[in-house]
């Protein structure tokens, strides 16, 4: 029985680190943001709409956050450490202006 329970544990902790991941994609030099987006980001966040991309939370509402979550990734969203530089700021503007703030 301990040992079921301790088996159990370890395959959650197991399923835990293997979501945190991070993707290699690296946009072409001249991609736009919407392209990237939905190269890359349409695989988890469905467009709402044809204008509506994604709904953000008021806190992710600015470009430096929107940036360092892609950059960083989270528990369960994976990061995308070679969208950079001008490539990362045309994302972040694209999520920017094409999202639903709540
Ligand atoms: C493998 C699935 C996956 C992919 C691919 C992915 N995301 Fe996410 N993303 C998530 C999940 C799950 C969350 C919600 C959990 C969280 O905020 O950490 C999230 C949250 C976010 C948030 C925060 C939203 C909020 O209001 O808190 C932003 C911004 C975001 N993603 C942008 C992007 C961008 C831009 C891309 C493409 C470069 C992308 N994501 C690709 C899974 C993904």
């Amino acid at each position: 029985m301990k040992n079921l329970k301790l088996a159990l544990l370890g395959s959650a902790a197991f399923l835990l680190i293997g979501c945190s991941t991070s993707r290699d994609y690296t946009p072409p030099a001249d991609a736009s943001g919407e392209k990237i987006f939905s190269s890359v980001c349409t695989e988890c966040h469905k467009p709402l709409s044809p204008d509506v991309a994604m709904i953000l939370s008021e806190k992710v509402a600015t470009k430096e956050a929107i940036t360092k979550k892609f950059q960083s990734g989270s528990m369960r969203m994976p990061a995308f450490k070679n969208i950079q530089g001008d490539a990362a700021d045309r994302l972040a503007d694209y999520v920017l202006s094409n999202s639903q703030v709540k």
